[in-house]
């Protein structure tokens, strides 16, 4: 989960580089770094630093050579802690040559030990610096093709990469290739850009190459060379970026989760449009659904929990048993898979290594792959056999708002399709749903109205030790999603339970002032009493009742009112003040909103 960019063009470099790190730093923020081609022959020119994007820009300055090409890399520690010589970009011995890496490299111990042998110094704790002494010697041997170079390191390399090149003798090239990593071509006018994701480059343009496994890309300001493994060149599978860049600014919010919370009833409502009465059959085309005899959801966080609910409305309008799995676990169970195996991954970023990976061991066993996804062009739908897309636009925060109520929709559109598909959903009932879910974003406008005094309350709690989370059903999902977002965003001990498992032993954990924050099923339900009962025997205890409910209730401290929906939509609803209360929390901590300790937007190491 680092961010990757390259510029190579007719303009300066370190522009482009660097805002293309801005807008990629929530992919990782534990150091930056940019390397620069400015003298044919001589070292490299070089800055690094560890902490965010902003201590490597302190020190920058005006005094900056002019450079037409470079690289420039925001890191995601996995091997070596944040420090200036753990950051990206590595040099060989020479200083001539610069690389940087997203991924895991897993046999660098064997290589560092070979390298060192044959004379090379390390000065970090890195797996990518292994590489970069690789690419070297490397570069020698093909009498300095850096590109079949590449190739060859490539093939040496066990584990998963994006790496960029560059070297002093070849101004203006760079070199990249990927393997189980994110890398995308931007195609510019005089100019070309390498990066993770396309909001590095969509300022500049909106024209994107997509790269496969092993693939290298050789690129100049006036060419693009895509090669396989063995030097084949490659055709260019070229398409166009759906949406802009204003898209990806934070547009007068103080932050972008709060932004991506109010976008949320124009992501719904464009993730529904044309689809509540069928899916579209150029979606489907690729996918035979019928002679399915179970469904396995795989997903990673807050797309495990859009997963959840989804089990409840697939069963009950499909009438198919649905296991919802977590990805990180799935294939080293060696899961029983085959034909008549239907996997719905669902990912936003679409290269969650987790959840590839754990696609790829259902396909490699027969299953039939319909993902949900929020990123065009990414790998796991390109893996897919049909895809879904949310069209929430891009999520910048790293905590997950617009795209969890977008992946909601997507669950309860392919439920209703597979009810449709086997027969086996009442079409009054189906059309009684539909009508539901057009109300849905008018529905979440009306919530978001009322959020304000969550702020007062949020602060009510701010030195709690711990918050708990209650739901029922499909509020179940629901409180472990409240829950996941108090601790990404607040640091606080969060956990959600089924209310109906407390008197099971976590109701032990309830002490007087524990705040507990019910998901009350909607009004009428028999689990609506049943939960009643639940806050009843958590309140008797001494805890205060949060709660979050299409009606009222007595035994509340606090209320949210949220509108009425149909049982299973709403969720869409009640997460709303969950990711408000999240949010407040966080600001009330002084923490960083968008981006939290420890964590990144897209996790693509396993
Ligand atoms: C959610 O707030 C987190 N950022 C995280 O749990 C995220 O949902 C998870 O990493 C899955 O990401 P994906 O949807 O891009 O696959």
């Amino acid at each position: 989960m680092c961010g990757i960019v390259g510029y190579t063009g007719k303009g300066l470099a370190l522009s482009p580089v660097l805002e293309g790190l801005r807008r990629l730093e929530y992919r990782g923020y534990d150091s930056a770094g940019i390397a620069l081609v400015v003298t044919k022959g001589a070292p490299l020119w070089i800055e690094k630093r560890a902490g965010k994007l902003g201590n490597l820009e302190e020190i920058l300055g005006d005094a900056i050579p002019e450079s037409h090409s470079g690289i420039g890399h925001t890191r995601w520690a996995t091997h070596g802690g944040p420090t200036d010589d753990n950051a990206h970009p590595h040099l060989d011995n020479e200083g001539k040559l610069a690389l940087i890496h997203n991924g895991i490299i897993e046999n660098y111990v064997e290589l560092r030990a070979e390298l060192e042998k044959r004379g090379h110094t390390f000065k970090s704790e890195t797996d990518t610096e292994s590489v970069v002494h690789l690419l070297s010697d490397a570069r020698k041997t093909h009498k300095g093709d850096l590109a079949a170079a590449m190739r060859e390191v490539c093939g040496q390399l066990r584990g998963s990469f994006t790496l960029l090149a560059i070297h002093s003798d070849e101004p203006g090239r760079i070199v990249g290739s990927r393997r189980n990593s994110p890398l995308v071509v931007g195609v510019g006018e005089g100019e070309n850009f390498l990066a993770s994701d396309v909001s590095a480059f969509i300022s500049h343009t909106k024209r994107a190459l997509e790269l496969g496994q092993d693939e290298v890309v050789d690129i100049t300001a006036s060419s693009i060379v895509v090669t396989d493994a063995s030097g084949k060149v490659l055709p260019h599978r070229e398409y166009e970026i759906s949406w802009d860049a204003s898209a990806a600014e934070r547009g007068g919010y103080a932050h972008f989760m709060l932004k991506e919370i109010y976008e949320q009833p124009k992501a719904i409502a464009d993730t529904l449009i044309g689809r509540t009465a069928g899916l579209d059959p150029e979606i489907t085309a690729g996918i035979d659904l019928k002679g399915i005899n179970k469904v396995v959801i795989i997903a990673c966080g807050t797309a495990y929990h859009a997963g959840l609910v989804g089990k409840y409305a697939i069963e009950k309008w499909a009438d198919i048993s649905v296991d919802v799995e977590l990805a990180s676990e799935y294939r080293y169970r060696e899961p029983s898979v085959d034909a008549q195996t239907l996997i719905i991954p669902i990912s936003q970023s679409g290269e969650t290594m987790d959840t590839l990976m754990a696609m790829r061991y259902a396909r490699s066993h027969g299953a039939r792959v319909f993902s949900v996804c929020n990123t065009n062009g990414s790998t796991i739908p390109r893996e897919s056999d049909a895809v879904l897309y949310t069209h929430a636009g891009p999520e910048i925060a790293v905590a997950s708002t617009k795209a969890f109520t977008a992946q909601l929709i997507a669950m309860y559109l392919l439920a209703l399709h597979l009810g449709r598909v086997r027969g086996t959903l009442d079409s009054k009932i189906a059309h009684e749903i539909e009508l539901e879910l057009a109300e849905l974003p008018a529905k979440v406008e009306q919530v978001l109205e009322t959020v304000e005094p969550l702020r007062e309350l949020t602060r009510k709690f701010k030195d709690s030790s711990s918050m708990l989370f209650l739901g029922r059903h499909v509020g179940f999902p629901t409180a472990l999603e409240g829950a996941l977002k108090l601790k990404e965003l607040a640091y606080m001990h969060a956990e959600g339970f089924a209310g109906g498992e407390l008197k099971h032993g976590p109701i032990a954990l309830i002490d007087t002032g524990t705040p507990v924050i019910a998901i009350m099923p909607a009004v009428g339900t028999l689990l609506a009493e049943k939960m009643a009962s639940n806050v009843q025997e958590v309140k008797a205890r001494g805890a205060i009742i949060i709660a979050i409910s299409d009606a009222p209730l007595a035994s509340a401290d606090h209320l949210i009112r949220i509108p009425s929906t149909h049982e299973f939509l709403q969720p869409i609803l009640s997460v709303v003040p969950l990711q408000v209360i999240a949010y407040e929390m966080a600001i009330a901590r002084g923490n960083d909103v968008d981006q939290p300790r420890n964590l990144a937007k897209s996790v693509t190491v396993e």
